[in-house]
């Protein structure tokens, strides 16, 4: 990572914290991973050389551009997902800044819809980071667009393990897939697929 793009996610860190630590109304707050998640996310890009990534939950970019710039490494890129119009604005603000714009798709629309547009095979790893009750229902579209020995690592598996729980269990039971729990930030679900 070169310096200006230090400086950068160190200033987002510093904003997620001040903006969601004052800001009560949810849709407003950032609610990015950790530091430590973001350096675990590019570790995952560049071990498994994941070329095409789709994130959802984009928010004002933060986890995007640790992917952005590992999948810049591997020559890749990520297309990352978000639903509020407010969040499309700040994430595309800071993509203009981070250098990275070439590496990024961003798609403002409802993950689900995306999930059922996208075809068979279509990612090499998803990152998902939204709403935890929705996670079930795309569940079949999520394994179907993830390419055979390809990688879906789920965000806030030990800060919400209540919540998460009943989409753990799908992913658990389904036998094409192998999972692992990682005690990283607010705990990182890993999820491999079959290579069949
Ligand atoms: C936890 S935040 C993402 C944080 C971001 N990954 C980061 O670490 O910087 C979750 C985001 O998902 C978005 N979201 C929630 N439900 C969604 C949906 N159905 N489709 C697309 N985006 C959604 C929210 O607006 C919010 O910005």
């Amino acid at each position: 990572m070169d310096n200006g793009l230090e400086a950068l996610m160190a200033e987002l860190e510093q904003f997620g914290k001040d903006n969601d630590g004052s800001i009560t109304e949810r849709p407003r707050k950032m609610l990015n991973i950790t530091h430590d998640t973001g350096e675990f996310l590019a570790v995952l890009v560049r071990a498994t050389f994941a070329r095409r990534l789709l994130e959802i939950g984009t928010s004002n970019g933060y986890s995007t551009l640790w992917l952005a710039s590992a999948a810049r490494a591997v020559g890749g890129s990520v297309t990352t997902v978000e639903k509020s119009p407010y969040k499309i604005d700040l994430s595309a603000a800071n993509f203009a800044r981070s250098g990275l714009a070439s590496y990024i798709s961003q798609i403002h629309d409802d993950a689900g819809r995306v999930l059922d547009r996208s075809p068979d095979g279509a990612f090499d790893m998803i990152f998902l980071d939204s709403e935890r009750p929705e996670y079930p229902s795309w569940w079949p579209n999520l394994r179907r667009v993830l390419r055979p020995g390809g990688l879906l690592v789920v965000d806030n598996a030990t800060s919400h393990p209540v919540e998460i729980a009943p989409f753990m269990a799908l992913v658990k039971a389904d036998a094409e897939f192998v999972t692992g729990l990682v005690p990283v930030g607010n705990g990182e679900f890993l999820a491999v697929k079959a290579m069949k």
